[in-house]
């Protein structure tokens, strides 16, 4: 088990390169996203059997076009160019690149004209998925032509060196045999092994952790989400009660999600949690707020002040066996956010964890998922007996509900929140729905309109509800729900929540909206 021998990703900035890793992953093989930038000492570090260049939203001629070293071709390693990746290397190995008269963007028919190792198996006739501006229309020496579209050479290589290029996106689902396509190039052409798997995954982290901590004790912080409660149980494994967990109770959870969270991971996960009620000093704090970014702001800097007083006092407890580590559950998204050729990305929403902790609170960090993808997660959970409760649990801010309900933070409001909140994702899971959307939620507005309940005239407020579809939360869109469910989750909400008189479905995609409202 390891992340040496696998295949690393360069980036160019293309909107699939994690799809590229993932889908070398599900082959059972490491594989590593590198900025295109990266040096050779950096990628030779992770001893690769082979290299795929992404694509990219520019074109090899304009200026500040993201550029590898070309000595990356002289490693003497398999290499797969996709879409701006083969013209990179086309380009750079002194073929010629072209703006194409017609940009090719969706399906197209690929056909393959040789025995090519990378089509192999493969019919001859291939529906494929393109995203591309410029084309090839020059090949460097040594190349030929293996696949071509109607507008287009569409698949080219160099067998002596084992260099291709493809087009297309063999990493989408909209490519027919896209994976398998990769496996050739995986398998056959660069003979890597399948060496990442989950059980080899969880004894060699426990290993590495158990090795790392001897002597000493760590302490997370608990959100009631799956990744620090994977982080918690893979270090849990390795040191047992040498970890305690703290959980806090922000006051801007869902309804009753404190305490069935808190007996989950004590009770069914065994875990040492301390549970910290600490809703009084974060509305407190959000009294009079309501602008979104200083809420999350504020709440972020309540957060990191509650946990950094419980971790002091059990330091102060702890002086014989210290406290040295600090657990997180940081994925690989998160890292290469932060080393991406786009550098880290345009902040929209300031999210929050545990790494904005003052200096004087001395901890080393153990980040044991800091090179999975979130599916990832979820399936070493479940090797690890998480529940399914936790393991299915939808994504849930940081800053909790008080996203979720646009103005001023008050009790009052939250609890007219909760109880929305409470219906649709009563109403969903009864659907049966819980488990294929991605997220479910209940927003309140700051609006007020008239109505009419009984006799009388209303004068209420309106609540929001959000479902959408997403695999990744990069992109979303509103969930097609069922007219049934709908029409339950309305009438439950005016008829049940006190001084809530109109309910609206959003329909918004991601982008141009966010799936949170704040
Ligand atoms: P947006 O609203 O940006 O959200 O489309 C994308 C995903 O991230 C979740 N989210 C957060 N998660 N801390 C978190 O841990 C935060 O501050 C935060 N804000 C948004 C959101 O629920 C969605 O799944």
């Amino acid at each position: 088990m390891t992340t040496k021998h696998g295949i690393v990703v360069l980036d160019f900035g293309g909107q699939y390169t994690q799809l590229i890793a993932r889908r070398i992953r599900e082959q059972e093989v490491f594989s590593a996203i590198l900025p295109c930038t990266a040096t050779l000492d950096e990628i030779r570090a992770l001893e690769p059997v082979g290299i795929v260049l992404s694509g990219g939203p520019s074109s090899v001629y304009d200026t500040g076009a993201p550029l590898c070293d070309p000595n990356v071709l002289q490693l003497g390693l398999p290499v797969l160019g996709i879409c701006y990746g083969m013209q990179w290397m086309a380009h750079s190995l002194g073929g010629k690149v072209e703006r194409a008269d017609r940009r090719e963007y969706g399906p197209a028919e690929l056909g393959i004209r040789e025995e090519s190792p990378l089509f192999n198996g493969l019919p001859r006739q291939l529906k494929v998925w393109e995203s591309h501006g410029d084309h090839v229309v020059g090949l460097p020496a040594g190349f030929h032509i293996a696949g071509r579209t109607e507008n287009a050479i569409a698949a080219v290589e160099n067998p002596a060196k084992k260099f291709y290029g493809v087009e297309f996106h063999p990493e989408v689902n909209h490519t027919d045999r896209g994976t398998e396509i990769l496996r050739n190039f995986v398998f056959e052409i660069c003979g890597a092994k399948q060496n990442w798997n989950r059980a080899g995954f969880i004894a060699a982290t426990v290993d590495a952790i158990r090795r790392q901590t001897e002597g000493a004790r760590a302490i997370c912080a608990l959100s009631g989400g799956v990744d620090s409660a994977v982080a918690a149980a893979l270090v849990h494994r390795a040191v047992g009660d040498r970890l305690t967990n703290i959980f806090v109770d922000t006051g801007l959870l869902r309804r009753n999600e404190f305490q069935d969270t808190l007996e989950l991971l004590r009770d069914r996960l065994a875990l040492n949690v301390i549970g910290v009620n600490a809703s009084e000093r974060f509305l407190a704090r959000l009294a009079g707020v309501t602008d979104p970014e200083e809420k999350r702001k504020r709440i972020g800097a309540e957060f990191i002040s509650v946990f950094a007083d419980e971790a002091m006092k059990l330091v102060s407890a702890s002086q014989n066996l210290p406290i040295k580590f600090l657990v997180q559950g940081t994925l690989y998204p998160d890292v290469i956010e932060s080393v991406s050729v786009k550098g880290p990305s345009a902040v929209i929403k300031s999210h929050h964890n545990v790494g904005g902790l003052p200096d004087d609170v001395p901890f080393e960090l153990i980040e044991p998922l800091r090179d999975l993808f979130k599916d990832e997660v979820r399936l070493i959970g479940r090797e690890l007996g998480l529940p399914q409760e936790i393991l299915v649990k939808h994504p849930f801010p940081g800053p909790g509900l008080a996203v979720r309900l646009l103005g001023e933070v008050t009790r009052e409001r939250l609890e007219t929140l909760r109880g929305a909140d409470a219906v649709v994702v009563e109403e969903i899971r009864r659907a049966d729905l819980y488990e294929r959307v991605w997220q479910a939620f209940a927003v309140l507005l700051p609006v007020q309109s008239v109505g009419v309940m009984g006799d009388g005239r209303s004068y209420g407020y309106t609540i929001a509800v959000r479902v959408v579809d997403s695999l990744d939360a990069m992109t979303a869109d509103w969930s097609r729900l069922p007219r049934e469910v709908l029409e339950r989750i309305s009438a439950r909400i005016v008829n049940e929540v006190p001084g809530v008189n109109r309910v609206v479905y959003d329909i918004s995609s991601k982008p141009p909206s966010t799936i949170e409202w704040e």
